[in-house]
């Protein structure tokens, strides 16, 4: 192939790695929508005896989340990043809810969580990894870009060291919440040659949420023969704490309210129609197209080896 047809076929795959890929055809719909709230989408749902994790249980999504799920009588394990956080979250709320302490940048707190949890002795029917922060500088955990380690990394721990209570539920579902901001991830998409962030951190956001996304594609691949499924979601722009540091101008028009924030998180993580269900990608509770670096196999493949690498001293 000579330089000029290289250039042009390698220009081609970089439109085609940013152009939408449409939902499984197979996936049900639901008659739900952007305005649905948490409430709405689980009414008439009976999740006692059920037992969710929901991480960020102090805030926005994660509160509301563990909220309805409790509501709904599942016992929910909310972990905050101390215990006087999870405290206040759990005693705002009625029902079974028992906090736990997860920092996700440390990830001896993420393995004290683990052993925590397990400590319990429960089967996890659902699994909700949504803590997750935005930054708008450059900043890294042990050199390593910080959104990417606190959004995926610190999770992939977590879940890695629970997984198999997650099987053993009777269908247990480990829930990614992503975001459709996976989309405006490096070009290339995860950048395996250089996690610092350096030259990428205004994308990195971006960068982490398209991991959380690989992350649960390749473990749906790993569970296809459990009964266990992993899914990933986008949330919607939610009014919440996530801008916190971010201008002002970085908050978009129009953002949801938390209960409709957590309805799509709900629905993935309890919904009965999605009992069978194993690595699509959801936003107002329905099937929704993702860009084809999150789809990308290859890609979800490598990321779980290089993140079983870099925290390969916390797996086991
Ligand atoms: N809000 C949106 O518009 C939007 C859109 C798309 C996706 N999402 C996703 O939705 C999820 C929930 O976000 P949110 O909007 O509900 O934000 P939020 O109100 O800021 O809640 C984030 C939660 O994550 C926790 N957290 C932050 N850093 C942590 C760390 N190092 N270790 C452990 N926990 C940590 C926070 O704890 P503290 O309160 O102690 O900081 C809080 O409980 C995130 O994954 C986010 O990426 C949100």
């Amino acid at each position: 192939m000579d330089r000029r047809t290289f250039i042009h076929q390698a220009a081609l795959a970089g439109i085609a790695a940013q152009l939408p890929c449409s939902a499984n055809a197979d996936t049900p719909h639901s008659q739900f929508n952007r305005n649905s709230t948490a409430e709405q989408v689980t009414a008439g749902l009976n999740l006692a005896g059920k037992t969710a994790v929901v991480t960020g249980c102090n805030s926005g999504i994660g509160f509301e989340t563990m909220r309805v799920l409790a509501l709904r009588g599942a016992h929910v394990i909310g972990t905050a990043r101390t215990l006087d956080k999870g405290k206040e979250a759990c005693g705002k709320i009625s029902g079974k809810t028992t906090p736990v302490v997860l920092e996700l940048t440390d990830f001896d707190s993420v393995v004290a969580c683990a052993n925590t949890i397990r400590n319990m002795n429960v089967s996890i029917d659902m699994l909700i990894l949504n803590a997750g922060i935005i930054l708008d500088d450059w900043q890294q955990v042990n050199g390593i870009e910080k959104q990417f380690v606190v959004n995926h990394l610190g999770h992939f721990i977590l879940t890695q060291r629970l997984l198999d209570r997650v099987i053993s539920a009777e269908q247990g579902r480990v829930v990614v919440v992503g975001s459709g901001n996976h989309r405006d991830a490096p070009q290339g998409g995860i950048q395996f040659n250089d996690l610092s962030g350096r030259n990428w951190y205004r994308r990195g956001y971006a960068h982490s949420k398209l991991a959380n996304g690989l992350y649960s594609l390749e473990l749906s691949q790993r569970l296809s023969k459990t009964r266990a499924t992993s899914n990933c979601l986008s949330p919607g722009p939610v009014d919440t704490n996530i801008r916190r540091d971010l201008p002002a101008s970085a908050t978009p028009a129009n953002l949801k309210s938390p209960a409709q924030g957590a309805a799509t998180v709900c629905y993935v993580a309890a919904h009965p129609t999605l009992k069978q269900v194993n690595g699509e990608y959801f936003s107002d509770c329905n099937p929704a197209p993702q860009s084809a670096h999150q789809t990308d196999r290859a890609m979800s493949a490598k990321l779980w080896q290089v993140s079983t690498e870099l925290t390969r001293h916390h797996l086991t």
